[in-house]
């Protein structure tokens, strides 16, 4: 399994490599439904999204655009903020067109509640998000999230895009970190 080369870091596997495909292929078949006959712009934040977007993107069987933001939160190390900064924007007029924002996770969803106001506010015919993860016990705000892929405990989980000091994005899978690595 993928997960050798680093299975001491790691407390648990939650989410293996083929319950997320399998999970994006169900996404994707709603999110084909939800916008047939209609154009499609997907918004990948960085870096984390970058896994679900290759996989989502082709799971879908219609055509898509493709753009990404890079945003970071103020705030002391691991606590968000709310306040974000776009660090890259996207290249893409927003006007009249229909947005699906995809992530990796939303934890206390500042984040992503601030992104879609901010697409919103240029344009767009409309706003969504899509997301892997999601730990509704970190929710500090509401946020209308129309796919999630999974709901999960607040722990810090790493793969599949997922870092903790930049490291383990490249793990095929979702796995809890252990408390050794990081105490
Ligand atoms: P919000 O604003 O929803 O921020 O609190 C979401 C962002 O925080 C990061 N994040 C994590 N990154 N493992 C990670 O590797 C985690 O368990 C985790 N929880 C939150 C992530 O960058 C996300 O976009
Ligand atoms: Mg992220």
């Amino acid at each position: 399994m993928d997960f050798r080369h680093v299975e001491a870091d790691l407390s648990k596997t939650l989410v293996t490599e083929e319950e997320l495909h399998a999970k994006l292929d169900e996404l994707a078949r709603q999110i084909e439904d939800d916008y047939e006959g209609l154009d499609l712009l997907l918004v990948g934040v960085l870096r984390g999204a970058v896994m679900v977007m290759a996989d989502l993107s082709r799971a879908l069987n219609r055509h898509i655009e493709m753009d990404w933001m890079a945003v970071s939160s103020y705030g002391s190390g691991t606590v968000s903020s709310g306040v974000v900064r776009i660090l890259k924007d996207l290249d893409t007029d927003l006007t009249g067109r229909h947005v699906l924002i995809v992530e990796d996770i939303i934890d206390s969803g500042l984040t992503l509640s601030w992104l879609k106001g901010n697409l919103e506010s240029r344009g767009a015919a409309s706003v969504e998000i899509c997301t892997m993860l999601r730990k509704p016990d970190a929710l500090k705000v509401e946020v209308d999230v129309k796919y999630c892929g999974f709901d999960i405990p607040n722990e810090f989980v790493i793969g599949y895009g997922l870092d903790y000091a930049e490291q383990y994005r490249n793990l095929r899978g979702i796995g809890v970190l252990a408390p050794h690595v990081y105490e």
